[in-house]
C-alpha cells in the first residue's frame, strides 16, 4: 500500500515518518518509534491501555490514525516526567501501590492526569466514573482511586 509522509510531535520532539494511511497512532508509537510505554490491550477501544494525550485531551491511540494526529501535540507516558522527576500522578501511583502486573498502568496514569485536569476528581465516585474507560485485569481499582485522589489533593494544595 502507498505510504504517506506523517509528521508527529511527540513529547516535544518532532518525528517524520512514512506510513500507510491505515496505521494507527498506537502502532506508530510502538512499532515505529519504540515508545512502548503505551500498551496495546484490546486494540478495539475497550480497555484504555493505549491512552495518550493529544493537545492535552485523552484519546485512545488504537482508535486514532497516526495521520489524524499530525501537527498536534501528542504526549505519551514517556513524556510525563520532568528533568528526571516523576509526574505527581506517577509518584502517587507508586506511593499507593496502584498496580499489580502494571500492564494497564500507563493508560491509567494518562487518564488520571486528564481526569484531574478536567476537574473530574472531586470524589471517589467521580474518579471511578471518569476513569471507567480504563480496565484493570488485576483489580487494582481501590488503589488506583486512592492514587488519583492523592494526586488531585496535591494539585489543589
Ligand atoms: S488497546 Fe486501545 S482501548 Fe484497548
Ligand atoms: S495492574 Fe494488571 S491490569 Fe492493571
Amino acid at each position: 500500500m502507498t505510504k504517506i509522509p506523517v509528521h508527529l510531535d511527540i513529547n516535544g520532539q518532532h518525528h517524520e515518518l512514512q506510513l500507510e494511511p491505515r496505521v494507527t497512532l498506537l502502532d506508530a508509537l510502538r512499532e515505529r518509534l519504540g515508545l512502548t510505554g503505551t500498551k496495546k490491550g484490546c486494540d478495539h477501544g475497550q480497555c484504555g491501555a493505549c491512552t495518550v494525550h493529544i493537545d492535552g485531551e485523552r484519546v485512545l491511540a488504537c482508535l486514532t490514525l497516526a495521520a489524524q494526529a499530525e501537527g498536534r501535540a501528542i504526549t505519551t507516558i514517556e513524556g510525563l516526567a520532568r528533568e528526571g522527576a516523576m509526574h505527581p500522578v506517577q509518584a502517587a501511583f507508586l506511593e499507593q501501590d496502584a498496580f499489580q502486573c502494571g500492564y494497564c498502568t500507563s493508560g491509567q496514569i494518562m487518564s488520571a492526569v486528564a481526569c484531574i485536569r478536567e476537574g473530574h476528581a472531586g470524589s471517589d465516585e467521580e474518579i471511578r466514573e471518569y476513569m471507567a474507560g480504563n480496565l484493570c485485569r488485576c483489580g487494582a481499582y481501590p488503589h488506583i482511586v486512592a492514587a488519583v485522589r492523592q494526586a488531585a489533593q496535591e494539585y489543589a494544595s
